[in-house]
């Protein structure tokens, strides 16, 4: 058995104030500490530079939550790989299916981005899911496969086994709708069966596979303790300190 390391990220999507952002994080600290998963913040872009700051001596991981597609130039109101690293990110969302869903990125735009962070040195999460009228008619898994061949297109082996892939089926987003322990398990070892098939074994046991979608301090656990689940993408419940806490104090 290849040994991973457990991740768990919140993602504060568009919430929370800079001063909001720094007492959580001090808030968060010695938990994290005592916690067996790495922890990271998937925070806005305004407050990445202060909650690295306030996170620096802790544990915590400070990520943006998306990055611009070009790496500079003419493009207003974009945020290159370069600057979020500059301001303190170690890793960044690509492809989150509201990205997907509300600004119209496709799995073309996603390799774009996923191959300008790897060339700034910070971990690309690569997000992928399909919708629930999707996994209706069975086509789960060839969107999966699309959206990992296409997103991860040209990438070598050991960019694969340096990323993270989050499976955040769409129908389980903010919808308490959390997918069962056994689905999420089944679908993570087939996107790891993809990779393995395209970029080899040793990677595909290399790389990091995190679920999202409804993820709370209840179904946590049972999540965690499946072979092919590698950590956790939590929304809503990365919120609340209390919650948070609670999950990244999960027992295994
Ligand atoms: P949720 O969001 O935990 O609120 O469902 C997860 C995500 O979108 O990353």
């Amino acid at each position: 058995m290849p040994h991973r390391p457990k991740v768990i990220i919140g993602n504060w999507k568009m919430n929370k104030t800079i001063a909001e952002a720094k007492s959580f994080i001090s808030g968060l600290a010695l938990a994290a500490k005592q916690s067996a998963f790495q922890i990271g913040l998937a925070v806005p872009f305004t407050m990445i530079d202060a909650a690295a700051e306030t996170a620096r001596g802790t544990v915590i991981r400070i990520g943006a939550q998306d990055v611009a597609d070009r790496e500079e130039g003419p493009y207003t109101g974009e945020v290159s790989a370069k600057m979020i690293v500059d301001a303190g990110a170690s890793f960044v969302l690509v492809g989150h299916s509201e990205r997907r869903r509300c600004f119209h990125e496709d799995d073309a735009m996603v390799n774009r981005k996923i191959q300008g962070v790897l060339k700034v040195g910070i971990q690309p999460v690569c997000c992928i899911g399909e919708t629930q009228e999707e996994r209706q008619s069975g086509q789960a898994y060839s969107v999966l496969r699309r959206q990992l061949l296409q997103g991860l297109h040209g990438l070598s082996k050991e960019a694969i086994a340096s990323l993270s892939i989050a499976y955040e089926p769409v129908w389980a987003i903010g919808t308490s709708q959390v997918a069962t322990p056994e689905i999420a398990q089944e679908t993570h070892a087939f996107c790891r069966s993809v990779i393995a098939d395209t970029w080899g074994k040793e990677a595909a046991d290399r790389l990091i596979i995190q679920y999202g979608g409804s993820v709370n301090p209840t179904n946590a656990a049972a999540l965690l303790a499946q072979s092919d689940i590698d950590g956790l993408l939590v929304g809503n419940a990365s919120l609340s300190l209390e919650a948070f806490t609670s999950i990244v104090l999960t027992h295994m």
